[in-house]
């Protein structure tokens, strides 16, 4: 008898409080996704916004009530305008402190590009970047061609040269160094002139453009094994000619650049299984500034030894792994 009573009163112990952990009387933070009376009230939108492809993170988890204040009143949210936007991307409330900060950044809300819910453009956009850039900016005002020298940019994202909220840098140029000729703005040193289209024709050789003063380079192509990106003057398969977002100013980490081209099997399993080229953290022992990758072992431009290593493949396992 005794223990059927304690038993029972186990029973309500237990079971009690997951009940009301489950209604969410005590404002649990699980127990509101769970049943959140928002998306509990609009069930139909809920099932529609969380399928759809591109969600907001908290509309995925199907999280209404984290902006919307009210289940009766859907337009009514926790707080107002960009403040709402700003109570979760904190680190974005800083872009404010730039130098330059984008007009429609800071004086209207964030929804002037972005959509709350989800988007098939990237980052939420309210569409593609040149077409949403274009809403506000004729491309054939006289001042933003002759920022661009003349040349055509429709065609070319405009954050691969621009931040859209701040920067350090006039005119919103991207906070990552610039390449020296790009950031003098001579553009003409590497585009011919550009036609009324504002197309511009890159002068076509490297021995026009990068050897002029890159001239130590030249020698390279008179190696032995010459990478064949590199002596067919690819030089942009590789690099960014404008902006130095990497090391080396390249366009992708080493890995993901050198699969671009070549097979995917090269990733792990080479030159030995297991060999950790696609693991983060691992640095290359020799260079304390580079990750190990596939850098770390070959010569991306030319060199004199068979597959481009960069030693002898007798010795090259000693350099980095003392017997
Ligand atoms: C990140 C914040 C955020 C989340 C999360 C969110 N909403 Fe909204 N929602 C908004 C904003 C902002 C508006 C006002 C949009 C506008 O003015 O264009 C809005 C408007 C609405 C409206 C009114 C639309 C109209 O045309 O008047 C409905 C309905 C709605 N949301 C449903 C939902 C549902 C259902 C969920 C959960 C699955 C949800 N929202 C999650 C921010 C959010
Ligand atoms: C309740 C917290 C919350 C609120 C409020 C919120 N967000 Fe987000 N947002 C997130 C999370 C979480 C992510 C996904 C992680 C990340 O990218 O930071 C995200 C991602 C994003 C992204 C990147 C999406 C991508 O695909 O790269 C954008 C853009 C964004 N939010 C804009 C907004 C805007 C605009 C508002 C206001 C209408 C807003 N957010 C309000 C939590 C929130
Ligand atoms: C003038 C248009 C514009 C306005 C206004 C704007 N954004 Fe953005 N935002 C963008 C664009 C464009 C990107 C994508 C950048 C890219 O992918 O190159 C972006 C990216 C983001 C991202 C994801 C990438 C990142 O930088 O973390 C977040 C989060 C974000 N915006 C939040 C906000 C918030 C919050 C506001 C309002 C305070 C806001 N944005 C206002 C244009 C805008
Ligand atoms: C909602 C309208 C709107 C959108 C969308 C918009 N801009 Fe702007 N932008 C402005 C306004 C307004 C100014 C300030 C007045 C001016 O210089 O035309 C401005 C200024 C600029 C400036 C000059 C900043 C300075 O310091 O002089 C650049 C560069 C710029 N925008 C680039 C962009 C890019 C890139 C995008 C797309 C990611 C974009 N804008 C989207 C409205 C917009
Ligand atoms: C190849 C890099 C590049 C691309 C791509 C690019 N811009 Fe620019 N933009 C620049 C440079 C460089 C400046 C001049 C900066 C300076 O004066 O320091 C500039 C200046 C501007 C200005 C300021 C004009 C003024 O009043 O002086 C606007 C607005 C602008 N760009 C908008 C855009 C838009 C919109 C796009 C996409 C359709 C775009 N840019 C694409 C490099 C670029
Ligand atoms: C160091 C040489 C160099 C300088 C300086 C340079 N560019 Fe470029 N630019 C290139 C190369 C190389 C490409 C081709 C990139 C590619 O194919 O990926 C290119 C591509 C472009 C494109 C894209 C063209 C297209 O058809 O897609 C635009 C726009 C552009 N540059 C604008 C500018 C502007 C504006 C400046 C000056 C502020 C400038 N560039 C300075 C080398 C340069
Ligand atoms: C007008 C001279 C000039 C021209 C033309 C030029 N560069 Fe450069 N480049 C520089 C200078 C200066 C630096 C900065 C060197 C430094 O940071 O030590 C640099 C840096 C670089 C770097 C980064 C080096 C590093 O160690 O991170 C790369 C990659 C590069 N240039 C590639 C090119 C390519 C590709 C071209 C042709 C499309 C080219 N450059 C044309 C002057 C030029
Ligand atoms: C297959 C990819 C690839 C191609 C193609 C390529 N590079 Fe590189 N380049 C790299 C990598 C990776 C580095 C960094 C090497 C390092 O620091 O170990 C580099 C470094 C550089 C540097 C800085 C270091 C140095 O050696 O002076 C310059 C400048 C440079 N490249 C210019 C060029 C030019 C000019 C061309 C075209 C003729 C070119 N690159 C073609 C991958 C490439
Ligand atoms: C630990 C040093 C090391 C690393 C890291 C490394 N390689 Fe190699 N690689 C070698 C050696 C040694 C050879 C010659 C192997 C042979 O002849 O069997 C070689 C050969 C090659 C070859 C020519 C032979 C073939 O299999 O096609 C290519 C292409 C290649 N590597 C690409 C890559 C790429 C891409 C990466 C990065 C994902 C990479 N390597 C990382 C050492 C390395
Ligand atoms: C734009 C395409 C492209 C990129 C990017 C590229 N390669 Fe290559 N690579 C080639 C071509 C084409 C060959 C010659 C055909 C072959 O051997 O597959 C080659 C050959 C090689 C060889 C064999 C050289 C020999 O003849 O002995 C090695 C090793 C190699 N690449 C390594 C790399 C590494 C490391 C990277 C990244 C830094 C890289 N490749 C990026 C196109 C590329
Ligand atoms: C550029 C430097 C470098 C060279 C050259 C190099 N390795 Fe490595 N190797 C590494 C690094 C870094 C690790 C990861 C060590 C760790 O886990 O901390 C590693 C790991 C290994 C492992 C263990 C892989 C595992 O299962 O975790 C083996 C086996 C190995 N290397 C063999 C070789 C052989 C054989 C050669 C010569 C063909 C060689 N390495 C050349 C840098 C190098």
């Amino acid at each position: 008898m005794k223990i059927k009573i304690r038993l029972a009163a186990a029973i309500v112990i237990v079971v009690l409080p997951a009940a009301v952990l489950q209604a969410g009387w005590f404002g649990d933070k699980k127990a509101d996704v769970k049943i959140d009376p928002f998306a509990a009230a609009h069930a139909e939108e809920t099932v529609k916004l969380k399928a759809a492809p591109g969600a907001h993170a908290p509309v995925a988890e199907g999280a209404c009530s984290k902006c919307h204040a009210s289940p009766k009143e859907p337009g009514k949210m926790v707080l107002e305008g960009r403040e709402l936007c700003l109570s979760c991307h904190k680190n974005r409330a800083a872009d404010l402190a730039k130098k330059t900060v984008h007009m429609p950044f800071k004086e209207m809300d964030c929804t002037a590009c972005h959509q709350p819910h989800g988007s098939v453009n990237r980052a939420l956009l309210n569409a593609p970047v040149n077409e949403l850039c274009s809403t506000c900016h004729s491309l054939g005002d006289e001042n933003i061609k002759k920022s661009h020298g003349g040349i055509s940019v429709i065609k070319t994202e405009c954050t691969s040269c621009h931040t859209p909220h701040g920067s350090a840098n006039p005119k919103l140029i991207s906070e990552a160094a610039q390449h020296a000729p790009f950031e003098a703005r001579s553009c003409d040193t590497c585009h011919d002139s550009p036609g009324p289209d504002g197309k511009a024709a890159l002068k076509e050789t490297p021995e026009k453009t990068c050897f002029v003063c890159h001239s130590d380079l030249q020698k390279s192509g008179r190696k032995a094994v010459v990478h064949p990106p590199f002596s067919g003057g690819q030089c942009v398969a590789c690099h960014d000619p404008h902006i130095r977002r990497l090391p080396g100013q390249l366009k992708k980490p080493p890995v993901e650049l050198c699969l671009g081209c070549h097979d995917a099997a090269l990733k792990d399993n080479h030159p030995v299984a297991g060999h950790p080229t696609s693991k983060k953290g691992k640095m290359d022992p020799r260079r304390k500034d580079w990750p190990f990758d596939c850098v770390s072992c070959h010569e991306p431009h030319s060199g004199p030894l068979p597959n481009l290593t960069r030693e002898d493949q007798m010795t090259m396992c000693e350099g980095c792994h003392k017997q």
